[in-house]
Formats: C-alpha cells, sequence, structure tokens
C-alpha cells in the first residue's frame, strides 16, 4: 500500500517490481532472487522483513502448493496474507482486472494472482502500484521455476552447462523452462507430441537469447544422456474442457516418464514434476517414489525460492 500522495503524484515514483515472466529480468536479478531464497531457506534473513505489508492471493483455479506457500512464507516473514477465491470476488463477475488492481493497490503491498488467461495478469499488473506476482497462467508458472532450479542446484550444483529433458505436453512450465534456459545457460530438450510443442515464437525468442533448446517428437533422444528430466501433467487447468483430454491422452502416452524411459538418461539424473502428479499417467509410481525423485524437495522449495522473489518484490532485502 502506497500513501495517498504517491499514488497522486504518479511521475518519480519507481515502477512496481512485477514478476510476471522469467523473460521480464536479466539473470543477474533472477540470481539474486533465487540467493535471497536460498538465504531464507538456510534461516539468514535476519527479523520480519514483511512486518506489516499485507499481500492479496487471488486464485481463479485451484492450488495446494502455491496456496499454502505463499501464505506461510509470508507469515514466516512477518508479513499478513488473505486468499481470495476469484469467484468470491467482483473480478468474478466482470469488473476488470485494472479497476481490480486500481483497488488493491489502496490495501495491500502486492498482489499474487493465479489466472488462466495470462491477459488478465498483463492487465493488472499495468494498472497496479505494487508489485503483482504469477502464481501460474494458462503459460507460464515463473514461481515454480525459481523452486526447480534451486532444487537442481541443491541436488547437482550450478544449472549452467548442465542437460534438462522435458518429456510431454509443451504446457505452461514447458514454456517457463524455455525462459529459464534462456536466463540460466542450461541446455533444454523438449519431448512433446508434434501438436503440443511449446509455441515456436517462445522457442525463437529463446534462441535469440542464446539458449539452447532443442524439440524433438522422441522422448528417448531428448532424455539420452541428460541430468535431470521433468514432465508435466497431460491435461492443465487451461485445457480442462470437453473431450480434448481423451486425444491428449493417446497423443501423450508414448511420452510417460518411466523407468525405461528414465534409463536412457545420466545416471544420476533427478527427477521432477511440479505436482499434482497423476500417477500411472504422465509419471509411473516407480519413478516418482525411487531413488531419483526429487519431486517433495521442489514441493518444499516453492516455500523458500518464493520468500527470495516476495524479497525482491517488496524491497524488504
Ligand atoms: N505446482 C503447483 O503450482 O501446485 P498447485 O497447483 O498445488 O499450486
Ligand atoms: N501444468 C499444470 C501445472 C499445475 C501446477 C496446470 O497448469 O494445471
Amino acid at each position: 500500500m502506497s500513501l495517498a500522495s504517491d499514488r497522486v503524484a504518479g511521475g518519480g515514483r519507481p515502477a512496481p517490481r512485477h514478476f510476471l515472466e522469467l523473460m521480464d529480468h536479466d539473470a543477474a536479478t533472477l540470481r539474486r532472487m533465487l540467493d535471497l531464497g536460498v538465504q531464507a531457506k538456510r534461516g539468514q534473513v535476519e527479523g520480519k522483513p514483511l512486518a506489516g505489508k499485507t499481500v492479496a492471493l487471488i486464485f481463479e483455479k485451484p492450488s495446494t502448493r502455491t496456496r499454502v506457500s505463499f501464505e506461510v512464507g509470508i507469515r514466516q516473514l512477518g508479513g499478513d496474507a488473505i486468499v481470495l477465491s476469484s469467484k468470491d470476488m467482483q473480478l468474478g463477475r466482470g469488473e476488470t482486472p485494472a479497476d481490480t488492481a486500481r483497488v488493491l493497490s489502496r490495501y495491500v503491498d502486492a498482489i499474487m494472482l493465479r489466472t488462466d488467461n495470462v491477459a488478465k495478469i498483463r492487465e493488472l499488473a499495468e494498472h497496479a502500484t505494487i508489485p503483482v506476482i504469477n502464481g501460474l497462467t494458462d503459460v507460464s508458472h515463473p514461481c515454480q521455476l525459481m523452486a526447480d532450479l534451486m532444487t537442481f542446484e541443491e541436488h547437482r550444483g550450478p544449472i549452467a552447462g548442465q542437460v534438462v529433458a522435458w518429456t510431454g505436453d509443451g504446457n505452461n512450465v514447458a514454456q517457463s523452462f524455455i525462459q529459464a534456459a534462456a536466463r540460466f545457460d542450461f541446455t533444454l530438450r523438449l519431448a512433446t507430441p508434434p501438436e503440443l510443442a511449446p509455441p515456436a515464437q517462445l522457442v525463437d525468442w529463446a534462441r535469440r537469447e542464446g539458449a539452447r533448446i532443442e524439440l524433438t517428437a522422441d522422448p528417448h533422444a531428448a532424455v539420452a544422456g541428460a541430468r535431470c528430466v521433468v514432465t508435466d501433467t497431460w491435461v492443465s487447468m487451461s485445457d480442462e474442457k470437453g473431450d480434448a483430454q481423451i486425444s491428449r491422452h493417446n497423443l501423450l502416452a508414448p511420452y510417460q516418464l518411466n523407468a525405461a524411459l528414465l534409463k536412457g538418461a545420466a545416471p544420476d539424473a533427478i527427477v521432477m514434476h511440479c505436482l499434482p502428479a497423476h500417477r500411472g499417467e504422465e509419471i509411473t509410481d516407480e519413478v516418482m517414489d525411487g531413488p531419483q525423485s526429487v519431486v517433495f524437495d521442489e514441493a518444499e522449495n516453492r516455500l523458500h525460492a518464493q520468500k527470495g522473489v516476495l524479497l525482491w518484490a517488496l524491497g524488504a532485502a
């Protein structure tokens, strides 16, 4: 929340530190957020840096990890969180994201939004005078990537120069992986059915940024020798309409992360999945519960990595 005089004054006020897409930030800024998250995890963040700050957490879609990790993280940093379902807000019956942003900017200090339409979070951020954080859209999940990067580096050291393989749908998480590859200098091999490949425009952007992005329809080719193998649900929340799900299941069945596929990865490869998992579909129990899986460390790291994002966004560290 800013003072009325600040709001009215307009020019001269620094732009809010939004966290909408990884591509919006340079590598050093993202590394700073990650380092803050690691410090928070190690108990090296002093005092209650978010004391007196309130964050609105708005969900248009269900959530377990994002909801709980943000709420707990904000409290642990000394702040307050208000969890809101868009169904219970006027946003859910047509009030614009712009007007919602103008109003909430006068009550709270930051907004986290989970939405199935990226245009809404862009509009919210354009009109908010406080930071807006992306808690998942139809095309991105940057908070998940911050946790995934932290998890890889905890287990296997610096991610720069490593090979990460994605098998499955070229969905929102895959698209944030592409952005991460451009900023964190790792090779990303994505195996998807051609129909579910990530957008060419995004891949072109990443390659122009110098990223090593390899696209294939063959999961075995993608996984060969990789240090990290990642998958995600075959039906994302933004795809849950009609019977398109049946054809997705048929298309994606050959991309299942199972023991036979994992065998082709580096012997010390780790397995990641943002969760929730659909066991027996995109990942088998054997792999998810196996010795190479770090999926629950990854879930825990949502808490720590998002503290880094919050401390950066709110200028509290
Ligand atoms: N990975 C993730 O964002 O989980 P939730 O949908 O439970 O928040
Ligand atoms: N791709 C999944 C991620 C859930 C955290 C979805 O959008 O539903």
